[in-house]
């Protein structure tokens, strides 16, 4: 990770500085400093490119003089309305942009503390980088950036506000590292593994094999795992920080969040066609997401009572590869017919959310899978696919995507939709049809919540990678749910 320093307004000697410039405000601080010390250089600039600070605007100006290498003026629209989401996205823009300089000082004389903290936050998101595997990179084509000092007239306040924002990138990098990794690196136990280093921030994890699984009847995970010579993992994450380790009794039901991790989905013996098959390796994203939110929580000592669990499987075609025809006995004793053996994140998810429920009986769950293709087709690469059972639960998502501008849009179950699930010789099918695919995976899914207890399903198949550059998303794994979950804890579920 970037390095991160806050220090006082002081005019650097040399490099890059960043200038954050709300819309139609007159030079001042730093900034003023700065034009003053180059001879005016970056006024008569940021003039002709017709710079006025509106949102999103950046105006770069090479040796303005004063030995600095570049100025990045970079405008935040009105000061009344800026938002922590523009501040991050303003910190994206700076190591989007200046990869060359090894330092870079951002002038946030004009901002609070805590804001200079969340510029730095959108700075660091967006400089991830997942180069374990590049042996040849030239030294000059890496980026050099590697310490950003922020400027603010409030350092012990900025530095306050990052600890948890620090945090926070971490279990963003980590989920991102996590469905970053080759499919031939990252197999179910590997996974398992990594996770296992997590009780070094304070989780408790636990792993179940396959004997743990088989024994607990777990016939709708193992059914897809049979084909693959990996074996699943189960990866049990505790964060105690409401009611402090080891109080026994003294504990409210905690939070559960779960996710799909099928570590490479070939589709089984319902085979995927080759093209983009490539993609499946992302299809643990929903586990990683988990993960990386647990560390978050872990990081940030989130006074909060969650739990992460999450199914680890490989879906391969094989002589022992489950069939289509097939008939499962889920964890929960409901019976399921395989009628296409792709449909197999589903069949991952309903008995890990049975055992959550069994074991946990959480106040309320959410799960996270990229788990439809259809989902895609609905909402594209902007919003992932929200389905709950709990109007107060979705509303409190909607709203916590809005910040984090990770985004969720709501859609519909209804039992209507049942009748596609409807099996000839048992309890269910696994798939519905192409009608409304992804509002069928959730009915499924909603088959195995209990009590109707508030639950909330996030289909993020389209969300969880992306094949362009974003604000603070370098292209690439996303870890789309992490930012949104840990502020749905923050905004709600907190002390
Ligand atoms: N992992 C896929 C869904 C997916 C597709 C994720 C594209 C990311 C990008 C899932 O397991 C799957 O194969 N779903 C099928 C379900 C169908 C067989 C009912 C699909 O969406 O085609
Ligand atoms: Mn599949
Ligand atoms: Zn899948």
């Amino acid at each position: 990770m970037l390095d991160i320093a806050f220090a006082k307004p002081a005019l650097p000697k040399s490099g890059a500085l960043v200038l954050l410039i709300a819309e139609g405000a007159a030079p001042s601080g730093l900034w003023a400093q700065a034009d003053e010390a180059t001879g005016g250089a970056i006024g008569r600039a940021l003039k002709v490119a017709e710079f006025k600070g509106a949102k999103g605007k950046t105006c770069a100006i090479l040796a303005p003089g004063a030995e600095l290498s570049r100025v990045l003026a970079i405008g935040i629209g009105k000061a009344g309305d800026v938002t922590r989401k523009i501040l991050e996205e303003a910190g994206g823009a700076i190591t989007a942009a200046l990869t060359r300089d090894a330092a870079v000082a951002i002038a946030a004389d004009s901002l609070t503390g805590a804001q200079a903290a969340e510029v730095a936050l959108g700075a660091v998101l967006r400089a991830y980088r997942f180069d374990r595997y590049r042996t040849k990179e030239k030294a000059e084509d890496k980026p050099r950036l590697a310490k950003l000092t922020v400027l603010t007239a409030e350092p012990p306040k900025a530095k306050a506000a990052w600890e948890p924002l620090a945090a926070t990138a971490n279990g963003v990098f980590l989920t991102r590292d996590f469905v970053s990794e080759p499919p031939n690196v990252l197999n179910p136990a590997e996974m398992a593994d990594r996770c296992r280093k997590l009780a070094e921030l304070g989780l408790k994890i636990e792993i179940l094999g396959p004997k743990e699984m088989g024994k607990l009847g777990f016939g709708a995970l193992m059914g897809v795992s049979q084909g693959s010579a990996n074996e699943p993992r189960l990866v049990v994450m505790q964060w105690h920080g409401a009611s402090g380790n080891g109080k026994r009794g003294t504990r409210d039901k905690p939070i559960a969040f779960i996710g799909k991790g099928v570590t490479f989905d070939t589709g089984g013996i319902s085979i995927k066609p080759a093209a983009g098959m490539e993609d499946m390796k992302w299809d643990m994203a929903g586990a990683g997401t988990v993960a990386g939110l647990m560390a978050t929580l872990a990081g940030r000592k989130a006074k909060v009572d969650a739990v992460g669990l999450i199914g680890l499987v490989e879906n391969m075609p094989s002589g022992t590869a489950q069939r289509p025809g097939d008939v499962v006995t889920s964890y929960s004793g409901q019976t399921i017919e395989v009628i296409n053996t792709d449909a197999e994140g589903r069949l991952v998810l309903c008995d890990v959310m049975w055992y959550a429920q069994q074991k946990f009986d959480p106040k309320f769950m959410v799960d996270l899978a990229t788990l439809t293709g259809a989902i895609i087709i609905g909402l594209g690469h902007e919003y992932g696919g929200m389905f709950s059972n709990n109007d107060a639960l979705s509303k409190q998502l909607h709203d916590a995507g809005q910040e984090t501008g990770e985004r969720v849009w709501r859609m519909p179950l209804d039992e209507a939709y049942d009748k596609q699930l409807r099996s000839d010789i048992a309890d269910m099918k696994n798939v519905g049809g192409r009608p409304a695919g992804s509002i069928t995976a959730a009915q499924f899914l909603q088959r195995f919540v209990t009590n109707n207890r508030p639950w909330a399903h996030l289909d993020i198949a389209g969300t969880a990678w992306s094949s362009k550059d974003g604000a603070v998303t370098p292209k690439g794994a996303t870890a789309f749910g992490v930012r949104l979950l840990d502020r749905l804890v923050a905004n709600h579920y907190e002390g």
